[in-house]
C-alpha cells in the first residue's frame, strides 16, 4: 500500500518516546517539501489535510490521488498516511471513501454524549476500511473573530470514555491553542496530561496547536504520551515569509513564474519539517 494508517507509527513512536510530525498541505509544493523532508530524514510523517483545504484543491480524491502518485514518482520509502484534519460529519465519510488512510473526526463541538454516538458510528466505518482514527474530546483553542481563547483542558473521565470505543489516537485539549499563543498563555497542562494518560490504556495522544509550543515543553509532553504533534501555523509563516522576501529582493521582475516564485517557502517549509523532526525524535525511526 502507497499509503498507510497512523495508527502503527504512533504506536510505535509512543513505546519508543518520540513523536511523528503531522504537517498540514494547502497545495503541491507544500506535499512535496514535507515528503522530500521526512524522506531525507528518513522518518514516517503524517500528511494532514482540513477540509478547507481539500476543498482549495479541488476535492479529496484529488488530494488523495495526488498525494499517492507523488509517494511513487518520488520514490518515498518512508511510511506516510494521509490523515484528515479535524473532519466533520459528513467530511469524514468522504475522505474515507476517496482514498485517505488516516482521518479525525472532530466531534467536540457536539455534546458528549452525541459526539460519542457519531464517533462510533465513524469508528466502524474507518476501521471497515483498515484505516486509522482520531477523535476530539475537549474543544482545542484558537483565534475566533480575533479573539484568542485561552486552551480548553479535556475532561479525564470524558478522555476514558472516548479511548474505550477503541479510536486509535486521542487529541484532547491540555492548554493548547491553534495559530499564535498569546502573550499571557500558561503553558501545556502537564497534570491534566499526566491523568489523562493514565486513564486512556497507552494509546497514543495527540498534540494540536502545535506551532509556537516551546522545544522543553513539546518534549515533556512526549515523555507523557503524545505521540502526534500537529503543525500548520509555522510552515504557513514560513512559507509566506519567504515568498515576502523573495518578491522584495526584486526577484519577480521578470513576470510571473511559479516554478521559482514558490521555490523559497518551497525550501522553508522543507527546513521547518527537519527542524521539527529532530525536535520530536523521529529521525531515523521509519
Ligand atoms: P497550528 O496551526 O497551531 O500549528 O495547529 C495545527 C493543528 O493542530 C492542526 O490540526
Amino acid at each position: 500500500m502507497v499509503l498507510v494508517p497512523a495508527k502503527d507509527m504512533l504506536v510505535k513512536a509512543r513505546k519508543e518516546g518520540y513523536a511523528v510530525g503531522h504537517f498540514n498541505i494547502n497545495n503541491l509544493e507544500w506535499t512535496k517539501a514535507i515528503l522530500e523532508a521526512a524522506e531525507e530524514a528518513k522518518s514516517p510523517v503524517i500528511l494532514g489535510v482540513s477540509e478547507g483545504a481539500a476543498k482549495y484543491m479541488t476535492g479529496f480524491k484529488t488530494v488523495a490521488d495526488m498525494v499517492k502518485a507523488m509517494v511513487e514518482s518520488l520514490n518515498i520509502t518512508v511510511p506516510v498516511a494521509l490523515h484528515l484534519d479535524h473532519g466533520s460529519y459528513e467530511g469524514t465519510k468522504a475522505a474515507i471513501e476517496a482514498g485517505f488512510s488516516s482521518v479525525m473526526f472532530d466531534g467536540s463541538h457536539y455534546p458528549f454524549e452525541e459526539n460519542i454516538e457519531k464517533s462510533k458510528e465513524m469508528i466502524a466505518l474507518a476501521h471497515e476500511k483498515g484505516l486509522s482514527i482520531e477523535c476530539e474530546v475537549g474543544s482545542i483553542g484558537g483565534e475566533e473573530d480575533g479573539v484568542i481563547g485561552t486552551g480548553e483542558l479535556a475532561d479525564p473521565k470524558e478522555c476514558q470514555t472516548m479511548a474505550e470505543l477503541g479510536i486509535d489516537f486521542l487529541a484532547a485539549g491540555i492548554g493548547n491553542i491553534h495559530g499564535k499563543y498569546p502573550e499571557n498563555w500558561a503553558g501545556l497542562s502537564f497534570e491534566t496530561l499526566e491523568e489523562i494518560s493514565k486513564v486512556t490504556g497507552g494509546i497514543p495522544l495527540v498534540l494540536h496547536g502545535g506551532s509556537g509550543i516551546p522545544t522543553e515543553q513539546i518534549q515533556k509532553a512526549i515523555s507523557l504520551g503524545v505521540a502526534k504533534v500537529n503543525v500548520n501555523t509555522e510552515c504557513q509563516l514560513a512559507f509566506a515569509q519567504a515568498t515576502r522576501e523573495y518578491i522584495e529582493a526584486g526577484n519577480d521582475v521578470k513576470g510571473f513564474d511559479p516554478r521559482k516564485l514558490l521555490n523559497p517557502g518551497f525550501n522553508a517549509i522543507k527546513a521547518m519539517v527537519h527542524t521539527k523532526i529532530d525536535i520530536f525524535g523521529s529521525r531515523n525511526k521509519a
